[in-house]
């Protein structure tokens, strides 16, 4: 499969076949993204690292990624000392940093973004989150790990849980896992729920999905609990957030019924809503998670980048 100059924007964008060769070779990066092995498969490409929202896990993911596979970066993380301070248009910052770099990963608060940025650069274009929209590689790290823990990723249940509204990791996840056939639940309080457009999307493939505001509703049957934040920067009204703050958290108690093999993933930060104990559990798999970031995101720019990923044993 050819993925030389890609744009990674949207998780549709993939076909299944697409994401379960992006997951074989990740699988492929792990010695690497572990440090047991040195790789030079893209040496002197340069990832711009352009960053308008914070980020912890996704920023310093695709440094170690460009870096443990033989590329440079360069980039900011703070906005504020940028000239998008003095007015500059996120489509002239785009246009200029093509000139400077061989691919570019864009987190930015606005929904569409990233597809704004993949139209104006001949370069890739990869979407670090964009808004409420989407998180792709978010997602493809976050199916690496389904597959790494339960050996497959067909005939599962999993339950999102949480800000389904303005979450994107669960947007683009929801399209992916119904791309797999994966039984949906997703357990929100009502004015949390899923989108209408993410909704019509799985209705359109007769994908199946279920609608809890519980989540002891679905405990036992679910194989993966992917629980999130409820995301206070994107409540237009703070009233509105402060009705739905800590409306649920996952304790060692609620735990209580789940499958033997049943594992807890969270794209992080968490502020709430795991209980700190549960880390211990032989549930909790979201810092693995974390660490899966690094194999998936040395998988995709050494794709995008045109590497001969054909030498990785
Ligand atoms: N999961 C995730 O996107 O985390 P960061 O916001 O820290 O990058």
């Amino acid at each position: 499969m050819d993925f030389k100059g890609r744009d990674v924007v949207s998780i549709n964008d993939f076909t299944l076949e697409e994401i379960n060769y992006i997951l074989d070779v990740a699988e492929k990066m792990v010695p690497a993204a572990k440090g047991e092995e040195v790789l030079d498969l893209v040496p002197g490409k340069l990832l711009a690292s352009l960053f308008f929202e914070p980020s912890t896990r996704t920023m310093l993911s695709f440094e170690t990624a460009i870096k443990r596979i033989g590329g440079k970066i360069i980039g900011f993380s703070d906005v504020s000392s940028t000239s998008a301070v003095k007015g500059e248009t996120l489509a002239d910052t785009i246009k200029m940093v093509e000139a400077y770099a061989d691919v570019i990963v864009l987190r930015h608060g606005r929904e569409g973004a990233a597809r704004m940025a993949a139209e104006f650069a001949d370069i890739p274009v990869i979407n670090a989150g964009d808004g409420a929209g989407q998180h792709p590689t978010q997602t493809m790290l976050d199916l690496f790990t389904m597959r790494q823990e339960l050996g497959h990723l067909r005939k599962m249940s999993v339950a999102l849980v949480g800000d389904l509204k303005y979450g994107r990791t669960v947007h683009s996840l929801t399209y992916a896992l119904a791309k797999f056939g994966v039984n949906l639940h997703f357990v929100a309080p009502e004015v949390l729920q899923m989108p209408p457009e993410v909704m019509s999307h799985l209705e359109k493939r007769n994908a199946t999905y279920e609608v809890h505001e519980d989540v002891s509703e679905v405990m036992g049957d679910v194989d993966v609990l992917y629980v999130t934040r409820i995301q206070k920067e994107r409540f237009p009204d703070i009233e509105e957030y402060n009705k739905v703050a800590g409306a649920f958290r996952i304790d060692m108690e609620s735990l209580e019924g789940a499958k033997r093999k049943m594992i807890i993933m969270h794209p992080l930060p968490r502020v709430d809503e795991i209980a700190p104990e549960v880390d211990d559990s032989k549930h909790a798999r979201y810092f693995q998670q974390a660490f899966n970031g690094v194999p998936i995101r040395m998988a995709l720019l050494a794709l995008v980048l045109g590497a001969d990923v054909g030498v990785l044993k």
